[in-house]
C-alpha cells in the first residue's frame, strides 16, 4: 500500500545519499497521532547519529530530492528529524478504487514465503481438554490462518500426549474398574475417572504401585491386549476432540502424538551421547547445562529405568519435522508454564545439530482466571470442559439474540447464537495480550457495547443491511467518482488502508490483538462515518460511493474476523 510505496522511494534516495547504509533499516509506519501526519519515518536520526552528522540536516537533504508528490502533500521535517508524511485524498481513493476491483484487500502478500510447522493444540489422551488448551487451539488456529493468507505454507500438527506413565494407572483403572455405559455417553469424564481413582490410592498402596508398573511395561512390551485398550482409549479420545474442533472449525495436516515417537528415542539418547553433549549420571542419561544458562539441573533425556522424557520425544519431533517438511520455523504454541522446557529444548537441539538453521519459535499465553481471579474451574473445583463452555457460549449468545429478535424463527436465531457465542469465546481469547492472564467474564464478552466480537458481528450486520436496503432501491456501489469529503469518509477510508499492517504486525509477532483492535477501531470509524453520512438517502453521486465505502469495510471487516477464525452472519 501507500506506505509501502512512499517507504520504497525513501530508501532509494536514502542510498543514493548515503551509499553504504542498510536500507532495510529505513522505514515508514504509520504516525500514531493522525495530528501530524499519516505515516512517518524515523530512520533517518539513527543513520545520521551513526555518522555523527546533523539528523535535521541529513533529513533536509534526503527530502530535498525525495519524490513523492504523486501520494503525498508537502514532507514535514519534524523534531530532532522526523519525518512526516500527509498523503492525497487523490491516492487514497486510487488505493480504494485498486481494493475495489479486487486487485487486492489492502494487504500484500509475503514476497518471501516460507515453510512454517504449527504445533499447536495438543491435548492429552484421556483426559478432558481444559481451558489452557483452548488457547492453544483458538490462537494456534488463528496464527495459521494470517500466515496462510500471507502466502505462506503452514504445516499443523496436534502433537497429542498419547504416551506415558499415565497410561499405566489407566490400565489398572480401566481393567477393574470401567463403567463400559459411562464410557459410551461420556468417554474422557469415564476415563478421568478411573484415572483418578487409581491415582488416589496411588503413593500409599503398594500393590497399586505394582500393578501400574507391571501394567504400563507389558504395553512398552507390545502387550495384545494393553496395545488394544491403549488404542481404544486414544481413537475415543480423538472422536471427543474432533467434535471440539469441527465446532470451533479447526482442523489439522497431521495429528502426530508423542507414540509416533517412541521408536526413535533410543537413537536420540545414543545420539547425544556419542556426541558428548550427554552423559551417563546415576544410571540416567542425562544433558548438563552450562554455567551460563542459569539451570542448575540437568535434563534428563533417559531416566534410570531407561524411560525416555518429554524433552527426548520433542528432540526426535523436531528431527522429525525437518526432515519431512524442511521447515525454516517451527512454533510451538502453549501456556507459560511450559516456557523453561522450551528454552531448554532448543538450547539443546543447537547443541545436537549445530548448523541448522531452523528458527525455533515458543509463542506462550497466559492463564484464563475465573471470575474472582483463580485459575478458571467448576463450583466443584474441576477442570471446565471445553464442550460444556461452548455449550454455554451458545445458550448465553441465545438470550441475546432472542431479546433482539423475538420474531425470528427458533432454527434461524439458534445459528446466529451459534455463531455469535463460539465467536465471542474465540475474541475474548484473542483480544488481551496473549503473555498475560485474563479473566474469563461472560458478561463482558457478549457485551452489545465495547470491545467484543459481538459489537464487531453487529457492526458487520449493519455493513449488510445498507447492501441489502442499497439493493432494494436499485442503487450500486461504485468508486469511480470516490467522495473523500466528510471527515468520517476520508478516517473510514485511511483505515481501510492500514488493514495490511495489522495483519502483518499480528504474523510477524504472533500476537492476534493488533488486529483485534484495528477491527474494533474499523467498526467505530464505520459507525461514526454512517451516522454522519446518509447512504440511501444521499444523492446518487455520493450514494454510490458511499456504499462503496461500506461494501469495502464490511470486506475488510469479514476478512479480519475470517483471520480470527471467527465466522460473520448476515443479520443479529
Ligand atoms: N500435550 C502437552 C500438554 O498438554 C502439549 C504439547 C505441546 N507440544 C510439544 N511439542 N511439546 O501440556
Amino acid at each position: 500500500m501507500l506506505d509501502k510505496l512512499i517507504q520504497c522511494r525513501l530508501q532509494e534516495r536514502v542510498r543514493s545519499v548515503l551509499p553504504d547504509a542498510n536500507i532495510d533499516t529505513v522505514q515508514v509506519r504509520p504516525c500514531p497521532d493522525l495530528k501530524f501526519g499519516d505515516y512517518q519515518s524515523n530512520s533517518l536520526m539513527a543513520l545520521a547519529k551513526e555518522r555523527k552528522r546533523n539528523p535535521r540536516q541529513l533529513a533536509e537533504e534526503i527530502v530535498g530530492d525525495l519524490d513523492v508528490a504523486e501520494w503525498c502533500e508537502k514532507v514535514e521535517i519534524a523534531g530532532a528529524g522526523f519525518l512526516n508524511f500527509r498523503v492525497k485524498n487523490e491516492a487514497v481513493a486510487g488505493v480504494l478504487r485498486a481494493a475495489a476491483r479486487g486487485e487486492h484487500l489492502f494487504f500484500e502478500k509475503c514476497p518471501k514465503p516460507r515453510t512454517l510447522v504449527v504445533d499447536f493444540s495438543s491435548p492429552n489422551v484421556a483426559k478432558p481438554m481444559h481451558v489452557g488448551h483452548i488457547r492453544s487451539t483458538i490462537l494456534g488456529d488463528a496464527l495459521v490462518r494470517v500466515l496462510r493468507l500471507l502466502g505462506h505454507q503452514v504445516i499443523t500438527d496436534n502433537h497429542i500426549g498419547d504416551w506415558g506413565t499415565q497410561f499405566g494407572k489407566l490400565l489398572v483403572g480401566w481393567k477393574k474398574d470401567l463403567d463400559r455405559s459411562n464410557l459410551e455417553s461420556d468417554p474422557l469424564g469415564e476415563m478421568g475417572r478411573i484415572y483418578k481413582q487409581v491415582n488416589a490410592s496411588f503413593e500409599a498402596d503398594e500393590e497399586v504401585k505394582n500393578s501400574a508398573r507391571q501394567e504400563l511395561v507389558k504395553l512398552q512390551d507390545g502387550d495384545v491386549v494393553n496395545l488394544s485398550i491403549w488404542r481404544e482409549m486414544i481413537d475415543l479420545s480423538l472422536k471427543e476432540f474432533e467434535k471440539v474442533y469441527s465446532r470451533l472449525g479447526v482442523t489439522f495436516d497431521h495429528v502426530l502424538g508423542e507414540s509416533f515417537y517412541n521408536p526413535k528415542l533410543k537413537g536420540v539418547a545414543k545420539d547425544l551421547l556419542d556426541l558428548g553433549i550427554a552423559q551417563e549420571s546415576e544410571g540416567a542419561t542425562v544433558v548438563f547445562f552450562d554455567k551460563a544458562t542459569n539451570w542448575s539441573d540437568p535434563s534428563i533425556i533417559l531416566k534410570r529405568d531407561g524411560g525416555a522424557n518429554y524433552t527426548t520425544t520433542d528432540l526426535a519431533t523436531l528431527e522429525y519435522r525437518l526432515k519431512t517438511w524442511q521447515p525454516s520455523e517451527i512454533v510451538y504454541v502453549t501456556d507459560a508454564r511450559q516456557q523453561l522446557h522450551f528454552q531448554q529444548l532448543f538450547h539443546i537441539y543447537h547443541r545436537w545439530r549445530p548448523s541448522s538453521s531452523v528458527v525455533l519459535s515458543h509463542v506462550w499465553f497466559g492463564m484464563i482466571l475465573g471470575p474472582d481471579g483463580t485459575p478458571f474451574k467448576t463450583r466443584t473445583g474441576e477442570n471446565i470442559g471445553l464442550n460444556a463452555l461452548l455449550d454455554e457460549a451458545e445458550e448465553r449468545a441465545l438470550v441475546t439474540v432472542t431479546e433482539k429478535n423475538p420474531n425470528l424463527p427458533e432454527s434461524e436465531r439458534r445459528e446466529i447464537a451459534r455463531v455469535v457465542g463460539i465467536g465471542a469465546v474465540k475474541y475474548s481469547d484473542l483480544l488481551p495480550n496473549r503473555q498475560s492472564d485474563y479473566r474469563f467474564d461472560w458478561d463482558k464478552m457478549l457485551a452489545l457495547t465495547g470491545n467484543t466480537a459481538v459489537y464487531l458481528l453487529y457492526a458487520y450486520t449493519r455493513i449488510r443491511s445498507v447492501a441489502r436496503k442499497a439493493a432494494e432501491v436499485g442503487a450500486k456501489a461504485s468508486t469511480d467518482n470516490l467522495q473523500l469529503v466528510q471527515p468520517g469518509e476520508l478516517a473510514l477510508a485511511k483505515h481501510l488502508m492500514r488493514f495490511g499492517l495489522s495483519v502483518e504486525a499480528m504474523a510477524t509477532e504472533y500476537r492476534p490483538n493488533y488486529l483485534c483492535n484495528y477491527l474494533f477501531e474499523l467498526a467505530g470509524l464505520f459507525s461514526q462515518f454512517y451516522e454522519k453520512c446518509p447512504v440511501i438517502q444521499a444523492e446518487e453521486k455520493e450514494r454510490a460511493s458511499r456504499l462503496a465505502l461500506c461494501e469495502l469495510a464490511g470486506r475488510v471487516l469479514k476478512q479480519g474476523l475470517e483471520i480470527l477464525g471467527i465466522a460473520t452472519t448476515e443479520r443479529m
